[in-house]
């Protein structure tokens, strides 16, 4: 049993935390959000993940898991002190690292005993080396410490399992003794663990977010290729994906990747190399195709309409995927706003992200059912592949359309099925 601090209890921080207290660590989950933290000592998780809250009740309820706003206590008796806070965009798509900043000097002022920082934020490359100058600088008198790179690899909608089994986990540091250190503490895991120095371990998470985004923008790239000649692209994805050296995995062509990581941590990348003078030419073909099939799914629907002005759209989905809340960067924004501005009325369903998107997109009416946001609509917009749309009543739906057209966003549906309905059926790439 080791004791543990986490900062931040976002999405990566507070699954952390309540993974490693379920293997039986005594983990202090600290956030200077107050409300967070109050709510989190009352059982009121601060977002929707998937089997998220039983496992943070169970922890705490055994004494494991705990919550605090001061750092003081966090890292009193504390030997290992992950940083799990945001890394937004800044204005020119670098990396925004305020909140790691703070964070490190947060971690100085109030660190009693030597510890080793772990950055599981994903940071540029460089940045493990500026946090141990922050942390030499702030420290009001010398005590030892160690910085360490572990980049975190899960998914929203799946974090719990992917945090439990991950494909690898990647360490680095200078520090061999405290690369070591880490090491012991994710074999529980069990998974192969790479040790490497700390700017090849920053580097390997971007180069991973921005290989797999590369992936969905090519499998779009053929979707366009295969639509303009009538093949089935998810067919194809299927019959590449047999290629072990390809694989099937992120082959779903649709409306491309949004979230808040791989739009940020492309456009971040993409200004690491510039900054060096460099052209990162596929990145930017990358970001581009994955931005014109936003745009692209509203013209495919005007071109379905005869025009927006004065209909009704109703999406089915808001959240960038299935299973959760995450409303950062979601392909819904771009096409609700493109609607809203050509003069339509948007309506939405999503099972779990409306409070969220309420905020970001109050023109849109919210409705409390797929029927519902369906009813006397001109067209529907399959936005996110939540399941509950996959088997929906089609007879039902297409009698409460005003037209039966569905443009079918996410690949959901058989083209040749919905055809047979009746319905006016546009999917991607088949
Ligand atoms: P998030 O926005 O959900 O959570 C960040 C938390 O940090 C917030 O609760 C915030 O209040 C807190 N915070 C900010 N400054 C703080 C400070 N000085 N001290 C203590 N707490 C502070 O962020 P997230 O989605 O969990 O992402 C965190 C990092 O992990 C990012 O770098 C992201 O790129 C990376 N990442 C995210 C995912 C994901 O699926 N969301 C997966 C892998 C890696
Ligand atoms: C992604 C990575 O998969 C994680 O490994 C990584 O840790 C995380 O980013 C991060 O660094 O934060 P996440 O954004 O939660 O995880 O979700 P994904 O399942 O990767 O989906 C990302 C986007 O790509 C979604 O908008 C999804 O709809 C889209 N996508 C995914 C496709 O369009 N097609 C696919 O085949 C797969």
């Amino acid at each position: 049993m080791k004791q543990i601090c986490v900062v931040g209890v976002g999405y990566v921080g507070l699954v952390t935390g309540a993974c490693f207290s379920d293997l039986g660590n005594r983990v202090i989950a600290l956030d200077v959000n107050e409300q967070r933290i109050e709510n989190l000592k009352k059982g009121i998780m601060p977002i929707y993940e998937p089997g998220l809250e039983e496992l943070v009740r169970r922890n705490v309820k055994a004494g494991r898991l705990s919550f605090t706003t001061d750092y003081a206590e966090a890292l009193q008796g504390t030997e290992f002190v992950f940083i799990a806070v945001g890394t937004p965009s800044g204005v020119n798509g670098e990396a925004d690292l305020q909140y790691v900043a703070s964070a490190a000097e947060s971690i100085a002022r109030n660190m009693s005993a030597p510890l080793i920082i772990i950055n599981k934020s994903t940071v540029p490359i460089g940045t493990g080396d500026w946090v141990a100058d922050i942390v030499k600088r702030a420290q009001p008198r010398p005590i030892d410490f160690s910085v360490v790179s572990c980049p975190e690899f899960l998914r929203e909608g799946s974090a719990i399992g992917d945090f439990m089994n991950p494909h690898r986990t990647v360490i680095g540091s200078f520090d061999r003794e405290a690369a070591n250190k880490v090491a012991q503490l994710h074999l529980p895991l069990r998974a192969p663990i790479v040790i490497t120095d700390l700017r090849t371990a920053e580097m390997i998470k971007y180069a991973s977010n921005a290989f797999l985004a590369t992936k969905i923008s090519f499998i779009n790239e053929i979707a366009e290729i295969c639509e303009a000649y009538g093949a089935d692209v998810k067919e194809v994805a299927a019959g590449m994906g047999y290629d072990a050296r390809i694989g099937r995995h992120f082959l779903d062509a649709g409306l491309g990747w949004g979230g808040s990581c791989f739009p940020k941590d492309v456009k971040a990348l993409a200004y690491m190399a510039e900054e060096k003078g460099l052209n990162p030419r596929i990145l930017h073909s990358v970001m581009q195709v994955n931005y014109d099939r936003r745009r692209d799914v509203v013209k495919w629907t005007e071109s379905l309409l005869g025009g927006l002005r004065g209909k009704t759209i109703a999406l089915f989905g808001l959240a960038f995927k299935p299973n959760t809340d995450d409303m950062r960067d979601a392909p819904s924004i771009d096409i609700a706003q493109a609607l809203t501005a050509a003069g339509a009325t948007v309506r939405a369903y999503d099972p779990v992200a409306m409070d969220a998107a309420r905020v970001i997109l109050p023109a849109v009416q919210m409705c409390s059912d797929p029927y519902e946001a369906a009813t006397g609509a001109d067209a529907v917009i399959v936005v996110t592949e939540w399941n509950e749309f996959k088997q929906l009543d089609l007879e039902k739906l297409k009698a409460l359309l005003k037209t039966p057209i569905v443009m079918d966003a996410r690949n959901i549906y058989e083209p040749a099925r919905m055809r047979e309905m009746g319905f006016q059926y546009r999917a991607i790439g088949r």
